[in-house]
Protein backbone atom coordinates (compact mmCIF):
# COMPACT_ATOMS: atom_id res chain seq x y z
CA UNK A 1 0.00 0.00 0.00
CA UNK A 2 1.49 3.75 -0.86
CA UNK A 3 1.89 5.27 2.17
CA UNK A 4 2.40 8.32 0.57
CA UNK A 5 -1.73 8.46 0.03
CA UNK A 6 -3.20 10.15 2.66
CA UNK A 7 -5.92 8.03 5.19
CA UNK A 8 -9.75 9.53 3.82
CA UNK A 9 -11.20 9.64 7.31
CA UNK A 10 -7.63 11.14 8.53
CA UNK A 11 -8.30 14.11 6.65
CA UNK A 12 -12.16 14.32 7.73
CA UNK A 13 -11.14 13.60 10.67
CA UNK A 14 -12.60 16.78 11.81
CA UNK A 15 -15.74 16.80 9.78
CA UNK A 16 -17.78 13.50 10.00
CA UNK A 17 -16.80 9.93 9.83
CA UNK A 18 -16.08 8.55 6.39
CA UNK A 19 -17.80 4.87 5.86
CA UNK A 20 -17.84 1.67 3.02
CA UNK A 21 -19.76 -1.17 2.59
CA UNK A 22 -18.31 -4.12 4.16
CA UNK A 23 -18.87 -8.16 3.24
CA UNK A 24 -17.16 -11.42 3.23
CA UNK A 25 -15.22 -11.07 0.61
CA UNK A 26 -14.60 -7.02 1.36
CA UNK A 27 -13.30 -7.66 4.32
CA UNK A 28 -11.11 -10.86 2.83
CA UNK A 29 -9.62 -8.70 0.07
CA UNK A 30 -9.37 -5.00 1.05
CA UNK A 31 -9.36 -4.82 4.60
CA UNK A 32 -6.31 -2.87 4.54
CA UNK A 33 -7.93 -0.34 2.36
CA UNK A 34 -10.96 -0.08 4.38
CA UNK A 35 -8.67 0.02 7.84
CA UNK A 36 -6.96 2.82 6.83
CA UNK A 37 -9.73 4.71 4.87
CA UNK A 38 -12.67 4.31 6.76
CA UNK A 39 -13.68 4.60 10.40
CA UNK A 40 -17.33 3.65 9.50
CA UNK A 41 -18.62 0.69 7.59
CA UNK A 42 -22.33 -0.76 6.52
CA UNK A 43 -22.84 -4.51 5.94
CA UNK A 44 -23.80 -4.30 2.36
CA UNK A 45 -26.79 -7.25 2.49
CA UNK A 46 -25.98 -9.15 5.61
CA UNK A 47 -28.55 -7.03 7.81
CA UNK A 48 -31.29 -7.43 5.67
CA UNK A 49 -34.78 -9.19 6.10
CA UNK A 50 -34.32 -12.07 4.01
CA UNK A 51 -30.80 -12.62 5.02
CA UNK A 52 -31.47 -12.66 8.51
CA UNK A 53 -34.63 -14.18 8.95
CA UNK A 54 -35.58 -15.84 5.94
CA UNK A 55 -38.11 -18.31 6.75
CA UNK A 56 -40.65 -18.42 9.44
CA UNK A 57 -37.95 -20.49 11.89
CA UNK A 58 -34.95 -19.39 10.68
CA UNK A 59 -32.61 -17.04 12.18
CA UNK A 60 -28.84 -16.49 10.52
CA UNK A 61 -26.63 -13.60 12.37
CA UNK A 62 -23.44 -15.29 11.85
CA UNK A 63 -22.91 -13.34 8.95
CA UNK A 64 -23.78 -10.34 10.03
CA UNK A 65 -21.92 -10.75 13.34
CA UNK A 66 -18.48 -11.75 11.90
CA UNK A 67 -18.98 -7.73 9.94
CA UNK A 68 -19.96 -6.30 13.29
CA UNK A 69 -16.75 -7.79 14.77
CA UNK A 70 -14.87 -6.38 12.47
CA UNK A 71 -15.68 -3.07 12.85
CA UNK A 72 -15.50 -3.15 16.65
CA UNK A 73 -12.28 -3.73 16.49
CA UNK A 74 -11.22 -1.78 14.03
CA UNK A 75 -12.69 0.81 16.04
CA UNK A 76 -15.06 1.74 13.71
CA UNK A 77 -19.04 2.99 13.88
CA UNK A 78 -21.22 0.13 12.31
CA UNK A 79 -24.52 1.68 10.48
CA UNK A 80 -27.33 -0.94 10.68
CA UNK A 81 -29.16 -1.09 7.16
CA UNK A 82 -31.88 -1.85 6.90
CA UNK A 83 -35.22 -3.11 8.92
CA UNK A 84 -37.85 -2.15 6.89
CA UNK A 85 -38.09 -1.96 2.94
CA UNK A 86 -40.12 -3.34 -0.22
CA UNK A 87 -37.07 -5.37 -1.27
CA UNK A 88 -35.38 -8.12 0.35
CA UNK A 89 -38.51 -8.86 2.53
CA UNK A 90 -39.88 -12.56 2.48
CA UNK A 91 -42.90 -14.04 0.85
CA UNK A 92 -43.72 -15.42 4.31
CA UNK A 93 -43.57 -12.69 6.48
CA UNK A 94 -47.19 -11.70 5.25
CA UNK A 95 -48.73 -15.53 4.68
CA UNK A 96 -49.56 -18.27 6.66
CA UNK A 97 -48.59 -21.72 6.18
CA UNK A 98 -50.85 -22.28 3.68
CA UNK A 99 -49.80 -19.08 1.25
CA UNK A 100 -52.92 -16.93 2.42
CA UNK A 101 -52.31 -13.53 3.31
CA UNK A 102 -52.56 -12.59 7.16
CA UNK A 103 -54.00 -9.39 8.70
CA UNK A 104 -52.59 -6.16 9.37
CA UNK A 105 -52.40 -7.57 13.43
CA UNK A 106 -50.21 -10.66 12.16
CA UNK A 107 -47.95 -8.68 9.94
CA UNK A 108 -47.45 -5.65 12.87
CA UNK A 109 -46.75 -8.17 15.26
CA UNK A 110 -43.89 -9.82 13.44
CA UNK A 111 -42.55 -6.57 12.36
CA UNK A 112 -42.44 -5.64 16.31
CA UNK A 113 -41.10 -9.11 17.12
CA UNK A 114 -38.24 -9.16 14.38
CA UNK A 115 -37.28 -5.53 15.05
CA UNK A 116 -36.96 -6.34 18.75
CA UNK A 117 -34.77 -8.98 18.12
CA UNK A 118 -32.73 -7.74 15.89
CA UNK A 119 -32.04 -4.27 17.41
CA UNK A 120 -31.67 -5.87 21.25
CA UNK A 121 -29.26 -8.43 19.67
CA UNK A 122 -26.47 -5.75 17.96
CA UNK A 123 -27.21 -3.56 20.34
CA UNK A 124 -25.37 -0.52 21.12
CA UNK A 125 -22.84 -2.13 18.64
CA UNK A 126 -24.54 -0.69 16.04
CA UNK A 127 -25.13 3.06 16.13
CA UNK A 128 -27.53 3.76 13.90
CA UNK A 129 -30.16 2.13 12.11
CA UNK A 130 -31.63 2.49 8.50
CA UNK A 131 -35.20 1.93 9.52
CA UNK A 132 -37.42 2.43 6.92
CA UNK A 133 -36.23 2.61 3.10
CA UNK A 134 -37.40 3.53 0.21
CA UNK A 135 -41.11 4.18 0.87
CA UNK A 136 -41.66 7.49 -1.07
CA UNK A 137 -42.45 6.56 -4.95
CA UNK A 138 -41.14 7.95 -7.79
CA UNK A 139 -44.01 8.57 -9.71
CA UNK A 140 -46.77 11.66 -8.16
CA UNK A 141 -48.32 9.00 -5.70
CA UNK A 142 -46.85 9.76 -2.01
CA UNK A 143 -46.00 5.88 -1.26
CA UNK A 144 -44.46 3.26 -2.92
CA UNK A 145 -46.70 -0.08 -3.10
CA UNK A 146 -45.00 -3.10 -0.97
CA UNK A 147 -46.30 -5.50 0.96
CA UNK A 148 -45.96 -3.10 4.21
CA UNK A 149 -48.32 -0.39 3.00
CA UNK A 150 -50.59 -2.97 1.44
CA UNK A 151 -50.86 -4.95 4.97
CA UNK A 152 -50.20 -2.61 7.40
CA UNK A 153 -51.14 1.20 5.82
CA UNK A 154 -48.81 3.90 5.84
CA UNK A 155 -48.35 3.92 9.40
CA UNK A 156 -46.16 0.88 8.56
CA UNK A 157 -43.43 3.61 8.91
CA UNK A 158 -43.66 5.29 12.24
CA UNK A 159 -44.51 1.99 13.63
CA UNK A 160 -41.04 0.68 12.62
CA UNK A 161 -39.41 3.57 14.27
CA UNK A 162 -41.77 3.36 17.52
CA UNK A 163 -40.96 -0.15 17.89
CA UNK A 164 -36.69 0.35 17.15
CA UNK A 165 -36.98 2.98 20.08
CA UNK A 166 -38.56 1.02 22.39
CA UNK A 167 -35.97 -1.89 21.64
CA UNK A 168 -33.62 0.41 21.90
CA UNK A 169 -33.75 3.77 22.78
CA UNK A 170 -29.89 4.65 22.96
CA UNK A 171 -29.48 4.73 18.97
CA UNK A 172 -29.94 6.87 16.02
CA UNK A 173 -32.70 6.03 13.63
CA UNK A 174 -32.64 7.16 9.96
CA UNK A 175 -34.96 7.04 7.24
CA UNK A 176 -32.75 6.26 3.91
CA UNK A 177 -33.73 6.80 0.57
CA UNK A 178 -32.91 7.94 -3.30
CA UNK A 179 -33.46 11.39 -4.70
CA UNK A 180 -34.60 12.07 -1.10
CA UNK A 181 -32.72 15.83 -1.73
CA UNK A 182 -34.35 16.84 -5.02
CA UNK A 183 -37.44 17.87 -6.72
CA UNK A 184 -40.80 16.35 -6.17
CA UNK A 185 -39.58 13.28 -4.32
CA UNK A 186 -37.52 15.31 -2.16
CA UNK A 187 -40.10 17.40 -1.09
CA UNK A 188 -42.47 14.03 -0.24
CA UNK A 189 -39.42 12.63 1.57
CA UNK A 190 -39.72 16.19 3.72
CA UNK A 191 -43.04 16.26 4.16
CA UNK A 192 -42.83 12.23 5.70
CA UNK A 193 -40.26 13.69 8.18
CA UNK A 194 -41.46 16.87 8.70
CA UNK A 195 -45.22 14.72 10.01
CA UNK A 196 -43.10 12.15 11.68
CA UNK A 197 -41.59 15.33 13.60
CA UNK A 198 -44.70 16.80 14.38
CA UNK A 199 -46.53 13.30 15.57
CA UNK A 200 -43.57 12.83 18.15
CA UNK A 201 -42.39 9.74 16.28
CA UNK A 202 -38.95 9.10 17.69
CA UNK A 203 -36.58 9.65 13.93
CA UNK A 204 -32.90 11.23 14.52
CA UNK A 205 -31.83 11.49 11.00
CA UNK A 206 -32.65 11.52 7.29
CA UNK A 207 -30.17 9.05 4.72
CA UNK A 208 -29.57 10.32 1.64
CA UNK A 209 -28.17 7.79 -0.53
CA UNK A 210 -26.32 9.49 -2.78
CA UNK A 211 -26.84 7.03 -5.94
CA UNK A 212 -25.54 9.39 -8.17
CA UNK A 213 -24.32 9.76 -12.29
CA UNK A 214 -22.49 12.35 -13.87
CA UNK A 215 -25.34 12.86 -16.34
CA UNK A 216 -28.18 13.10 -14.15
CA UNK A 217 -27.33 14.56 -10.96
CA UNK A 218 -26.08 18.06 -9.93
CA UNK A 219 -24.36 18.32 -6.60
CA UNK A 220 -25.38 21.60 -6.14
CA UNK A 221 -29.33 20.17 -5.75
CA UNK A 222 -28.03 18.68 -2.73
CA UNK A 223 -27.38 22.53 -0.77
CA UNK A 224 -31.43 23.72 -0.67
CA UNK A 225 -32.30 20.28 0.94
CA UNK A 226 -29.84 20.21 3.59
CA UNK A 227 -30.50 23.61 4.63
CA UNK A 228 -34.61 22.52 4.86
CA UNK A 229 -33.73 19.02 7.18
CA UNK A 230 -31.44 21.46 9.32
CA UNK A 231 -34.13 23.98 9.43
CA UNK A 232 -36.25 20.83 10.71
CA UNK A 233 -33.57 19.88 13.31
CA UNK A 234 -33.20 16.79 12.06
CA UNK A 235 -29.34 15.19 11.08
CA UNK A 236 -28.45 13.82 7.53
CA UNK A 237 -26.12 10.92 6.48
CA UNK A 238 -25.01 10.13 3.05
CA UNK A 239 -25.22 6.90 3.26
CA UNK A 240 -24.86 4.81 0.03
CA UNK A 241 -22.38 7.47 -1.93
CA UNK A 242 -21.30 6.90 -5.18
CA UNK A 243 -21.05 8.24 -8.83
CA UNK A 244 -21.78 6.04 -12.02
CA UNK A 245 -19.81 7.49 -15.30
CA UNK A 246 -23.13 6.37 -17.16
CA UNK A 247 -26.37 7.77 -17.36
CA UNK A 248 -29.34 5.88 -16.26
CA UNK A 249 -30.61 5.19 -19.13
CA UNK A 250 -27.17 4.65 -20.93
CA UNK A 251 -27.56 0.44 -20.40
CA UNK A 252 -26.14 -0.80 -23.73
CA UNK A 253 -22.48 0.59 -22.88
CA UNK A 254 -20.29 -1.32 -23.38
CA UNK A 255 -17.21 0.44 -22.24
CA UNK A 256 -14.11 -1.58 -21.15
CA UNK A 257 -12.24 0.70 -19.60
CA UNK A 258 -13.22 4.26 -18.31
CA UNK A 259 -11.83 7.47 -20.36
CA UNK A 260 -9.63 10.01 -18.91
CA UNK A 261 -12.49 12.61 -19.41
CA UNK A 262 -15.14 10.22 -17.72
CA UNK A 263 -12.92 10.27 -14.60
CA UNK A 264 -12.37 13.90 -14.29
CA UNK A 265 -16.14 14.51 -14.62
CA UNK A 266 -16.49 11.89 -11.75
CA UNK A 267 -14.09 13.76 -10.18
CA UNK A 268 -15.48 16.54 -10.25
CA UNK A 269 -18.80 15.67 -8.87
CA UNK A 270 -17.07 14.26 -6.22
CA UNK A 271 -15.37 17.66 -5.81
CA UNK A 272 -18.11 19.83 -5.40
CA UNK A 273 -20.64 16.95 -3.52
CA UNK A 274 -17.55 17.34 -0.60
CA UNK A 275 -17.39 20.83 -0.61
CA UNK A 276 -21.31 20.69 0.08
CA UNK A 277 -20.57 18.25 2.86
CA UNK A 278 -18.20 19.80 4.63
CA UNK A 279 -20.13 23.00 4.36
CA UNK A 280 -22.52 21.32 5.91
CA UNK A 281 -20.59 19.68 8.68
CA UNK A 282 -23.00 20.68 11.41
CA UNK A 283 -25.99 18.75 10.03
CA UNK A 284 -24.29 16.13 8.53
CA UNK A 285 -23.58 13.05 10.63
CA UNK A 286 -21.61 10.85 8.04
CA UNK A 287 -20.77 10.13 4.56
CA UNK A 288 -20.68 6.61 3.32
CA UNK A 289 -19.77 5.38 0.40
CA UNK A 290 -21.15 2.17 -1.19
CA UNK A 291 -18.13 0.16 -2.12
CA UNK A 292 -14.13 0.18 -1.68
CA UNK A 293 -12.61 -0.28 -4.94
CA UNK A 294 -14.53 -0.42 -8.63
CA UNK A 295 -13.18 -4.25 -8.81
CA UNK A 296 -16.33 -4.71 -6.90
CA UNK A 297 -19.81 -2.86 -6.80
CA UNK A 298 -23.65 -3.03 -7.30
CA UNK A 299 -23.86 -0.81 -10.48
CA UNK A 300 -22.42 -3.58 -12.35
CA UNK A 301 -25.73 -5.31 -12.17
CA UNK A 302 -28.14 -2.40 -11.74
CA UNK A 303 -29.70 -0.94 -13.82
CA UNK A 304 -28.73 -3.99 -16.12
CA UNK A 305 -26.57 -7.22 -15.63
CA UNK A 306 -23.18 -7.09 -16.25
CA UNK A 307 -22.34 -3.05 -17.45
CA UNK A 308 -19.11 -2.11 -15.89
CA UNK A 309 -19.27 0.58 -13.95
CA UNK A 310 -16.28 2.58 -12.47
CA UNK A 311 -18.35 4.62 -9.51
CA UNK A 312 -15.96 4.35 -6.45
CA UNK A 313 -12.74 5.97 -4.81
CA UNK A 314 -10.39 3.78 -5.72
CA UNK A 315 -9.20 1.81 -9.31
CA UNK A 316 -9.99 -2.11 -9.88
CA UNK A 317 -6.09 -2.61 -8.15
CA UNK A 318 -6.72 -0.41 -5.79
CA UNK A 319 -5.37 2.67 -6.34
CA UNK A 320 -6.47 5.73 -5.85
CA UNK A 321 -8.38 7.73 -8.56
CA UNK A 322 -9.08 11.40 -9.53
CA UNK A 323 -12.13 11.42 -7.37
CA UNK A 324 -10.41 10.67 -4.46
CA UNK A 325 -7.72 12.75 -4.90
CA UNK A 326 -10.34 15.57 -5.69
CA UNK A 327 -12.18 15.10 -2.02
CA UNK A 328 -8.82 14.77 0.46
CA UNK A 329 -6.62 18.31 -1.11
CA UNK A 330 -8.97 21.41 -0.21
C1 LIG B 1 -27.75 -3.38 -2.96
C2 LIG B 1 -26.51 -4.25 -2.76
O1 LIG B 1 -25.35 -3.45 -2.94
C3 LIG B 1 -26.53 -5.40 -3.72
O2 LIG B 1 -25.47 -6.31 -3.42
C4 LIG B 1 -27.86 -6.16 -3.61
O3 LIG B 1 -27.91 -7.18 -4.59
C5 LIG B 1 -29.03 -5.22 -3.79
O4 LIG B 1 -28.92 -4.16 -2.85
N1 LIG B 1 -30.25 0.98 -2.18
C6 LIG B 1 -30.10 0.33 -0.97
C7 LIG B 1 -29.11 -0.76 -0.83
O5 LIG B 1 -30.68 0.77 0.03
O6 LIG B 1 -29.50 -1.72 0.12
C8 LIG B 1 -28.84 -1.43 -2.16
O7 LIG B 1 -27.79 -2.38 -1.99
C9 LIG B 1 -28.49 -0.39 -3.20
C10 LIG B 1 -29.65 0.57 -3.42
Amino acid sequence: MNSKVPSLCGVYKEYFPIGTIVNDELVSKDSELITKHFNSITPENELKLNKIHPDKDTFIFEEADKLVDFGRRNNMLVRGHVLVWHDHSPEWFFTNDKGEKVSREIVLGRLQEYINLVVKHFGNNIYCWDVVNEAIADDNTFYRPSKWLETIGEEFIEKAFIFAHEANPDIKLYYNDYNAEMGEKGDKVYSLIKGLLSRDVPVHGVGIQGHYDIVFHKPEALKSMIERYADLGIKLQITEMDVSVFGFDDRNNTLQRPTTELLERQAEFYEKAFEIFREYKSVIEGVTIWGVTDRYTWKDDFPVNGRKDWPLLFDESGEPKAAFNSIVSF
